[in-house]
């Protein structure tokens, strides 16, 4: 069986980290061109880095919930599967699911990069500064390891979902907690589920819906256990 699941802030509400798009959503809340572009940066550092810093802590502070762990169970059943999350906390790593299974096309907010040159770390541990700090090498701002609005997407984590996609269609793809708002999730979506299942996962209407061959209007951590043990059934019916 062969598996594509696509994830976004939705699976991680129910961890306590808030979307961005939803009720309370950061960007009801925060101006997204204030926070969270390259403009923004060169304009405020400060503003950006303190804010990545409280997210950050938010993350440190969560647990993985049953939807990421339902995923990381998928993970260990089949032998053909991809995730490719638009989250960039750590919640479907903490929850086990190897590097090589996940894409983090948004970035992961623990890592820092130069915003100059090539530098890049992983940083877990709580900032021991408020101030941005600065790259070792070339002395810049350092800035989060994160896709801003307006910037490309990691080229080598793009080549790798090609590489999974150019790999054939999928069984079933599953599409958990996004609003779709940009073009290339719906585009995966289709390309991997073409002749499967599309399955989508959320309380709410997406773009997506329509195209879905199944619809799950519940909560993540509760359809997604769900799914994964019929799923897992199905590989291995005498289980
Ligand atoms: N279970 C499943 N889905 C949920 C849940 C839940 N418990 N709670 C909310 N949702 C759904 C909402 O209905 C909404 O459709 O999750 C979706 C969250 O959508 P967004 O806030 O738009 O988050 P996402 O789709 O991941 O955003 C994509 O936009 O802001 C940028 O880079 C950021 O990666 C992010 C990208």
């Amino acid at each position: 069986m062969r598996v594509l699941v696509l994830t976004g802030a939705g699976v991680s509400a129910e961890s306590g980290i808030p979307t961005f798009r939803g009720k309370d959503g950061y960007w009801k809340n925060f101006d997204p061109t204030r926070l969270a572009t390259p403009e923004a940066f060169a304009r405020d550092p400060q503003l950006v880095w303190e804010w990545y810093s409280e997210r950050r802590q938010r993350i440190r502070n969560a647990r993985p919930n049953a939807a990421h762990e339902a995923v990381a169970r998928l993970t260990r059943h089949l032998g053909d599967f991809l995730l490719v999350t638009q989250n960039v906390d750590d919640l479907h790593a903490r929850a086990g699911i190897p590097a090589e299974r996940m894409v983090q096309i948004h970035g992961d907010i623990f890592v820092t990069r130069c915003s100059r040159c090539e530098f890049k770390r992983y940083d877990y541990e709580p900032e021991q500064e408020r101030a941005v700090p600065n790259c070792p090498d070339c002395h810049a701002l350092m800035r989060p390891g994160v896709v801003w609005f307006g910037e490309q997407l990691p080229w080598n984590e793009l080549k790798r979902v090609e590489n999974f996609l150019d790999g054939g269609a999928c069984d079933v793809t599953i599409v958990a907690g996004t609003t779709a708002t940009f073009g290339y999730i719906i585009d995966w979506a289709l390309q991997a589920s073409r002749g499967g299942e599309l399955i989508e996962v959320n309380p709410e209407e997406t773009p997506l819906s329509r195209l879905a061959t199944r619809l799950l209007r519940e909560p993540a951590a509760i359809a997604l256990p769900r799914i994964v043990d019929q799923l897992i059934s199905a590989r291995h019916p005498r289980l």
